[in-house]
């Protein structure tokens, strides 16, 4: 019974899907492992280090993984004591921790105040239980 719970995409469970945020798409980009899915819980943020030393944070919202930078691109605070939810639009948002701005991370783009700086997002895909990450480029 507790395998079965934590090993979500290798049985029955729920399937845990990637994501390709609008922001990434027609970007050339080279999928890195970065998790297992069973490190990652909806509600949470992971932060993860990618090849190169790239910091990440990871989110499960409505059964996808999102990637997006680990520190906010106001203040620099780390977005893993942020919340992940979805937008009453629909839309996976993330509200960074420290000042409540909300960023869409389909797009990455400031919801809550506008216009201000984005948030960089990223591609990710699942395959037997790991999550990739797309980072720009080829490596
Ligand atoms: S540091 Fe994230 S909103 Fe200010």
């Amino acid at each position: 019974m507790f395998r079965r719970l934590f090993d979500r995409n290798k049985s029955d469970g729920p399937a845990i899907l990637g994501t390709e945020p609008r922001a990434t798409v027609g970007l050339r980009v080279t999928y890195v492992q970065c998790a297992n899915v069973r490190d990652l819980h909806p509600g949470e943020i992971k932060p993860v280090r990618v090849r190169g030393g790239h910091e990440l944070a990871l989110a499960i919202i409505d059964g996808r993984v999102h990637a997006f930078e680990a520190y906010c691109p106001h203040q620099a605070w780390p977005l893993k004591w942020s919340e992940a939810e979805t937008g009453a639009d629909g839309t996976p948002n993330l509200i960074c921790g420290l000042h409540g701005w909300r960023f869409c991370l389909d797009t990455g783009v400031t919801i809550d105040p506008p216009s201000m700086d984005d948030l960089g997002v990223y591609p990710t895909r699942v395959t037997d239980g790991v999550v990739y990450v797309g980072l720009p480029g080829v490596m």
